[in-house]
């Protein structure tokens, strides 16, 4: 079945390559970002299938861009939340854990509340969100970063028991992803690196099953395990 799919942040990296299979299984597709021309690109290569709305998540104008989406789209089945930024924060700089907050934590939460409450009242729906296996524990790298990820898994930890009570069919799916070869994860060198392509269908297969939790790649939910249950002397040689 043809599906109405929202991916906030598909511009670059897993929301785009996710946003491309979409399109390339005839789904109609809403795509966001900052970057307009990148938008426009991908709008271009298939007019059809693609609307998009350019605006930056911590403006607090969420609520309005998603409304315009869902009109232009004519409804909503899944909605995909991938934007967010991951700097090291070494000297703890406050600029760089405030953006973190801003991004991976406001705009994160108000997207999601959204679309939680969208799916509600629709009584059906799909909403996923682009955690990270940092929210686990805490990190020295980007303290602010695993802290944003911590957010967002308990976030749709919380959401989930309570699409359950109100005995709504919503699901919720946190992707826990090691290290995905973006731009995000350039610089030192990163163990497991996943291509792109093979993280983005990994999700998809994810959301399609609906799974509660998805770790890209599979290998990662032993490193989930590890670091929940490591102690804290060994923790802080870890990370
Ligand atoms: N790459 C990894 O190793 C890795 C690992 C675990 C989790 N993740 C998570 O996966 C998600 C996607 O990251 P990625 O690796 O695909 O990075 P990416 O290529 O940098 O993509 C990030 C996307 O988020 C959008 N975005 C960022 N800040 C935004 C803002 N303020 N307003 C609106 N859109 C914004 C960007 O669009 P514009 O720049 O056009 O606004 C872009 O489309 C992130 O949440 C990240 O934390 C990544």
């Amino acid at each position: 079945m043809k599906q109405k799919i929202i991916i906030i942040g598909a511009t670059s990296g897993i929301g785009r390559r996710m946003a491309e299979l979409y399109i390339a299984k005839g789904h109609r597709i809403g795509i966001t970002g900052r970057r307009l021309d990148l938008l426009q690109q991908i709008k271009q290569q298939s007019p059809q299938q693609v609307e998009y709305e350019c605006f930056d998540v911590t403006k607090n104008e969420n609520n309005d861009h998603l409304e315009a989406l869902v009109k232009a789209l004519g409804g909503l089945d899944l909605l995909v939340i991938s934007a967010g930024i991951g700097q090291p924060s070494r000297e703890l700089s406050w600029p760089i854990d405030k953006s973190t907050i801003d991004t991976n934590v406001n705009g994160f939460a108000e997207i999601a509340n959204w679309g939680f409450n969208f799916f509600a009242r629709q009584g059906h729906g799909q909403l996923a969100t682009i955690s990270s296996i940092a929210a686990i524990r805490g990190g020295s790298h980007a303290p602010a970063y695993n802290a944003s990820k911590a957010f967002q898994s308990n976030y749709f930890e919380g959401l989930a028991i309570k699409a359950r009570r109100m005995k709504k069919d919503i699901t919720l799916i946190c992707i826990e992803p090691g290290f995905v070869d973006t731009k995000m994860s350039k610089g030192e060198k990163k163990f497991w690196l996943v291509p792109v392509d093979k993280a983005a269908r990994q999700i998809i297969r994810g959301i399609e099953r609906k799974k509660k939790k998805v770790y890209i790649s599979r290998r990662w939910w032993l490193i989930a395990k590890l670091l929940k249950w490591a102690p804290y002397w060994l923790l802080r040689k870890m990370v």
